[in-house]
């Protein structure tokens, strides 16, 4: 295992589409060697989620794990590590609500990103076995930033107005005048 390091804005590979991993590749050890090393890179940078092309490996696998309780990112339920081979989402209602995301991939910056806030994911776990989830408010965030990453996007792409893309140390004086929109922070 080892920590990988994550590109950043700028590299090509977080601008295509990620291929599909085969069933058979599951089991493989290039595969379970990528995970291991995404999870420690996930850890040592502190974040929430991380997806396979930010440490530059262009496959749809993902991987998301929120604290829970009293953490930085609010109220909002845990959810442990948890492993997204080829996901899918569905938007079950396009009612949007915002929140100001951060993206390991996009050091030092936050961006105001509205999105649909019930959606259903479909995903294979790392058996191979489809599983589903259904998710809401900051979770159906928290999934569509992360999986957009396979798709080549970035949450800059998707921002509300683009004088709504601050620095961090920013962010205070901008939350002034939004009350209200601070809701929760993510990084991924
Ligand atoms: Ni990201």
């Amino acid at each position: 295992m080892a920590i990988r390091e994550i590109i950043r804005m700028g590299h090509p590979t977080l601008r295509v589409v990620a291929r599909p991993l085969q069933p058979h590749e599951l089991s493989g050890e290039p595969v379970r060697e990528l995970l291991a090393d995404m999870v420690d890179t996930l850890h040592h940078a502190g974040g929430i989620g991380l997806a396979a092309p930010q440490v530059n490996a262009s496959v749809r696998l993902a991987i998301i794990e929120i604290p829970g309780g009293n953490s930085r990112y609010g109220e909002i339920p845990a959810m442990p590590l948890t492993v997204f081979v080829n996901p899918e989402i569905q938007v079950l209602d396009g009612e949007l609500a915002g929140y100001w995301e951060g993206c390991l991939s996009v050091p030092g910056l936050r961006g105001f990103v509205e999105r649909p806030q019930h959606v259903r994911v479909r995903a294979l776990d790392l058996q191979g076995n489809a599983f589903e989830l259904e998710l809401k408010g900051f979770l159906a965030t928290v999934f569509q930033h992360e999986f957009d990453h396979l798709d080549g996007r970035l949450y800059v792409d998707r921002l509300k107005d683009s004088s709504l893309l601050v620095y961090e140390d920013m962010l205070a004086d901008m939350l002034k005048e939004m009350p209200g929109s601070a809701a929760a922070l993510l990084d991924e």
